[in-house]
């Protein structure tokens, strides 16, 4: 079979490479188009365009699949720890016992933050959202930490640096904001638990560490580690590109994460679906609103550009919903009215036929909610989640040979050759 494509148009055929993924998946290579035939492609929101091959994540859209250097995600939220999630990312493959108790030491030894950071923190107004702070303080830690990233030894100490810390500065920013004392890591605990401790332990009410929250923040941050080449690690490798450190092209990450139609989704499914609870729980109301093509509202933690069946992780985080809150006995009206919604949704021809599923921020912040994270705390987890995917996105970028700054064309629409008008001559 051919492995090449060929372009017929104004009377000239072009032939491109076709590039074949381990997973039988099919690319034409256009890299050349511009300089053969004098045409390049245009695809708005890239859904038909591959801006680089990766080892990291494979994704099967229409049948649910999402796997970590070709782990199933299942099997890495049913046994793996989030640090070995992590470390299998960045290093494309599971540590053995000698190198996770390093990487764990590594972790531990760069938990804690210069403490004149602190000063930033507090100059922010107290109803900042924690992802502006985040994204601006992760961008801040280059000034404190300015270690070039020349060697693999330097490059290593700073991905792990960023990986500790990112904790420490997402728990000072909830602390700090309510005025609370800081908490500082605790070299006993293991990564999920010492955030949770940092987060709510106080010295009026010590946090007693409940295992099924540090669990359920385990799986949360699993499933959340990376997703190919999602909008945020698009903007991390994008800027990443330019050779810029890599707290400044994380911190990019952090800002398009934020957005309620990426990461930013997780808030706003909780704001919604309290809205719907305010309004007398009228779901059919929202899924009409949904459905108008005037009304700009979209259903959030619906519909998915790539996953064309349910999202794996949604699955998954709908399940721990429940037995989290079954477990502790308690009932949260918000999971009952997002239930209610999918059922009412999914009957609907539009959601049918436009294969709009829930995705991951669907059920995540019933299961954030029951851990006891702010609200608008929820896309930092989410962030927390990703740093690990946008890290070793980013260090597979710099160590690829074809990689090369990103610099899209684009058709000009505007006005032709214009001269001048004096200021005197204008109407
Ligand atoms: C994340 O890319 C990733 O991998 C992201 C992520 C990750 O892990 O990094 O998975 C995390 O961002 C999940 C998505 C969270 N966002 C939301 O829940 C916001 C609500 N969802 C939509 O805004 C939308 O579904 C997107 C942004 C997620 C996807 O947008 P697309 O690619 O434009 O969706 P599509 O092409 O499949 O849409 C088909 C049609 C379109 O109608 P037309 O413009 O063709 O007429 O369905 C419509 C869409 O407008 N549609 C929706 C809808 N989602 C799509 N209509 C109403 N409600 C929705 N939720």
């Amino acid at each position: 079979m051919s492995d090449y494509a060929t372009l017929t148009y104004d009377g000239n055929t072009y032939e491109f490479p076709v590039i074949t993924g381990s997973e039988g998946e099919k690319a034409i290579d256009i890299s050349t188009m511009r300089a053969k035939s004098g045409i390049i492609t245009m695809d708005y929101g890239f859904s038909s365009t591959g801006s680089c091959s990766s080892t990291i994540t494979f994704m099967n859209g229409e049948k649910g699949i999402l796997r970590y250097r070709g782990i199933p995600v299942e099997q890495l939220a049913e046994h793996a720890t989030f640090k070995e999630t992590a470390y299998l990312l960045i290093n494309g493959r599971l540590p053995n016992r000698k190198e996770l108790t390093r990487f764990s030491v590594m972790l531990n030894d760069h938990s804690l933050v210069h403490e004149d950071m602190q000063e930033f923190y507090k100059s922010f107004p107290r109803i900042s959202h924690p992802m502006g702070i985040l994204s601006s303080m992760v961008n801040a830690l280059r000034s404190f930490y300015p270690e070039l990233e020349k060697t693999d030894e330097e490059i290593n100490i700073t991905m792990t640096r960023l990986l500790s810390k990112i904790r420490t500065m997402a728990a000072m920013a909830y602390k700090i904001s309510r005025g609370h004392k800081l908490v500082y890591p605790r070299p006993d605990l293991n990564y999920c638990a010492n955030f949770l401790n940092m987060m709510f332990d106080s010295p009026v009410r010590p946090y007693d560490i409940d295992e099924d929250l540090v669990q359920a923040l385990r799986v949360f941050w699993i499933l959340h580690a990376d997703h190919e080449q999602n909008c945020s690690t698009t903007a991390v490798r994008v800027v990443g590109s330019g050779r810029v450190n890599l707290y400044a092209a994380i911190s990019a990450g952090i800002a398009a994460l934020w957005g309620p139609l990426h990461g930013g989704a997780n808030q706003a499914v909780i704001e919604m679906l309290s809205e719907i609870v305010r309004d007398g729980g009228k779901v059919q109301k929202v899924i009409e609103r949904a459905k108008d093509r005037n009304d700009p509202f979209r259903l959030f933690g619906f519909g998915h550009r790539v996953y064309k069946t349910y999202d794996p992780r949604g699955q998954i985080i709908k399940k721990m919903a429940d037995r989290l809150l079954e477990k502790r006995q308690v009932s949260d009206p918000l999971l009952d009215t997002a239930k209610e919604l999918e059922i009412a949704a999914r009957k609907d021809d539009y959601f049918i036929e436009n294969n709009l599923y829930p995705n991951v921020d669907f059920y995540s912040g019933i299961v954030l909610r029951s851990i006891g994270i702010p609200t608008n705390m929820f896309t930092v987890m989410f962030a927390i989640g990703r740093l690990p995917g946008w890290i070793s996105q980013w260090k597979e970028s710099i160590d690829d040979s074809n990689w090369k700054i990103t610099r899209p064309r684009q058709i000009y629409t505007g006005p032709t050759c214009t001269d001048y008008t004096p200021l005197d001559k204008r109407p």
